[in-house]
């Protein structure tokens, strides 16, 4: 049998705004060939955990603390993962990191959306804002968004999509988040997330007729 789509899974860990693009592609059809099955946090209460409710979508949360760590967190992860029988992780403001081990075994399967034109202003400790403070005091004039496959260095897996985006004479961390926002990252990630769906949904079909 033809399987239909690809199962994702998006790990969040707050206002979930890009996880809320992927759900808006899938209902306008820009995301067709998967389907976000499951929505993972590592923080309870975010936003991102409302936006899955409101969308149906089933969500887990899954906290590194009290699970005692890394590896009991992964191994929740994984078991979560293959319960739902997971194609495709997103990383979509997802703020923990995860381990070589993890990677490896999701090798192809894990995407990540940075606001940044890697490789500028990425890397361990530039997330959030972060980035976007780094990239205003380094006087760039474009900066933008990237979507890349994760490996086991941070931000340093194979690019997949880029867009880039002005830097403004006036422009705050904060202003210049929300533009990369909307002119890159809820572009680019949904368009990545069709792309790479439609990748694992060939593979898949291939293998099986085999
Ligand atoms: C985004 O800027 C994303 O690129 C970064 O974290 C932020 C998450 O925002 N990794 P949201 O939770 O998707 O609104």
């Amino acid at each position: 049998m033809q399987n239909s789509k690809a199962r994702i899974a998006v790990f969040v860990s707050g206002g979930g705004t890009n996880l809320q693009a992927i759900l808006d592609a899938q209902f306008s059809g820009i995301i067709n060939s998967g389907k976000v099955c499951l929505v993972i946090s590592s923080k309870e209460g975010v936003y991102a955990l409302e936006r899955a409710g409101k969308a149906g979508v089933p969500s887990l949360v899954f906290s590194k603390k009290k699970l005692g760590g890394q590896e009991a967190f992964e191994d929740a992860i994984d078991n979560a993962l293959k319960e739902y029988e997971i194609d495709l992780i997103v990383l979509a403001g997802f703020l923990s990191i995860l381990s070589a081990e993890f990677t490896k075994k999701y090798d192809h399967r894990i995407i990540n959306i940075h606001p940044s034109l890697i490789p500028s202003f990425c890397g361990e400790g530039f997330y959030g804002l972060r980035v976007h403070e780094a990239a205003l005091s380094r006087g760039v004039k474009v900066t933008g968004a990237t979507v890349h496959y994760v490996n086991e260095i941070p931000d340093g897996g194979e690019i997949i999509l880029q867009k880039a985006v002005k830097v403004c004479d006036k422009d705050t961390p904060e202003k210049l988040q929300l533009r990369v926002m909307r002119q890159a990252e809820w572009i680019i990630l949904p368009r990545a997330v069709e792309m790479i769906s439609r990748k694992i949904l060939n593979d898949k079909n291939a293998k099986d007729a085999e």
